[in-house]
């Protein structure tokens, strides 16, 4: 699907086949195409080009002037703000879809009652939606979808006006409910510890492009470019620029303030036009050491942060600063000079030029089946 609207590109050759039943984020930051694709999806929005299918039924096709309307789709959109109306109770709320469907009363009441019990707001079915705190909200605005039963759920960052605690409590229960319903859910956020937690498989777009698709834990370790790399994981992924070199065989990534030997994975490379490239690696898979090895390079403690459960160890590697995620700070002075040993499994080296990760694994065109 391609939509440009004016002369902004809302989303540029997006192919995505979302499994029946599953729980698909769409991920990007602010901007992406992200509630682009799902307005296409509902059919509220056209897209210029490209076909859209439920099934074996094609419900958008450009080209042979296809477009079903969106009541007859059978989706039904959750929003970040909920949309629920103040001035019914909660049950009429939840009746609404099937009211101006013509359900038989005695059918709605049932209906509702299920949901309401589902979602663990049956004691505040008589109540307006002001009286209800923002969770409990939210709850009502997922049993008005669930209660027309559709054939999925499009979610356009149903948790963002959640504080921080109840957004963990919300997204487990929502991933429960999934797990329930069964029911395909597209999920849209630009959150991306809600969409490694929740996610069957996840989208991450940039600039209306798909940039991988993936379980969440090929997202992580096998990002196929310096955007999705840096994108998913906090702090990010540590960044350093080099040189590819080749001497007796052996690879190296020459970091200026060291010739870093790479593991024998990168010895059959498939030819990269440049040799200017990024050393990718993510502060878990970094060790500190007071003895130097081989293939330890030395940085200055510039700052710690204990976060908790864990310390950000800030580094100093001439002008650029490195995080280091460790459990203790035995030994670690400021200003000290120590020895960094990354996981050479770990280590990720990106082609400067187009950004993708040299080695790529499971293609998101096989993962797409
Ligand atoms: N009606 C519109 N007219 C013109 N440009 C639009 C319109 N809707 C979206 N855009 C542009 O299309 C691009 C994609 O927008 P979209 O709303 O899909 O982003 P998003 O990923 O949902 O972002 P956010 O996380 O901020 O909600 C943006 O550059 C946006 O400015
Ligand atoms: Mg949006």
């Amino acid at each position: 699907m391609t939509k440009i609207y004016d002369n902004t590109i809302g989303i540029k050759d997006i192919n995505l086949k979302i499994n029946d039943g599953e729980l698909f984020i769409l991920l990007g930051p602010s901007g992406c195409g992200k509630t682009t694709t799902l307005l296409c999806i509902a059919g509220l929005i056209k897209p210029d080009e490209g076909e859209i299918w439920f099934g074996n039924e094609m419900v958008t096709s450009i080209e042979d002037h296809i477009f079903e309307r969106p009541q007859d789709r059978n989706v039904a959109m959750v929003f970040q703000d909920y949309a629920i109306y103040p001035h019914m109770t909660v049950f009429k709320n939840i009746a609404f879809p099937l009211e101006i469907r013509r359900k038989p009363k005695h059918e709605i009441e049932e209906r509702v009652k299920k949901v309401a019990e589902n979602l663990e707001i049956s004691q505040f079915l008589d109540r307006k939606p002001k009286q209800l705190s923002g969770g409990q909200r939210q709850r009502v605005a997922l049993a008005r979808a669930i209660v027309r039963e559709p054939n999925a759920f499009l979610m356009d960052e149903p948790l963002s006006n959640l504080d921080a605690k109840l957004r963990v409590y919300a997204r487990a229960e929502l991933k429960r409910l999934h797990q329930r319903l069964g029911t395909t859910i597209v999920y849209v956020t630009h959150d991306q510890l809600e969409a490694m937690s929740i996610g069957d498989r996840i989208a991450i777009l940039n600039n209306g492009i798909l940039e991988q698709l993936d379980i969440p834990e090929n997202i992580y370790n096998f990002p196929r470019n310096i955007f999705v790399a840096g994108f998913i994981g906090s702090p990010p992924m540590n960044m350093l620029d080099g040189t590819l070199i080749e001497k007796n065989g052996k690879k190296y990534i020459d970091l200026g303030i060291k010739m870093y030997e790479l593991p024998n994975r990168f010895n059959n490379l498939k030819k990269s036009k440049t040799t200017n490239a990024v050393l990718g690696i993510r502060p878990e898979n970094i060790s500190i050491s007071k003895e130097s090895i081989d293939n330890s390079i030395k940085a200055k403690v510039d700052i710690i942060e204990a976060m908790g459960r864990e310390l950000y160890i800030h580094l100093k590697l001439n002008e650029k600063t490195i995080i280091v995620i460790t459990k203790s700070v035995e030994d670690l002075e400021l200003g000290k000079e120590v020895n960094l040993i990354f996981d050479d499994k770990r280590i990720h080296v990106f082609d400067k030029q187009t950004e993708e990760n040299l080695i790529t694994r499971p293609r998101e065109e096989e993962s797409n089946d």
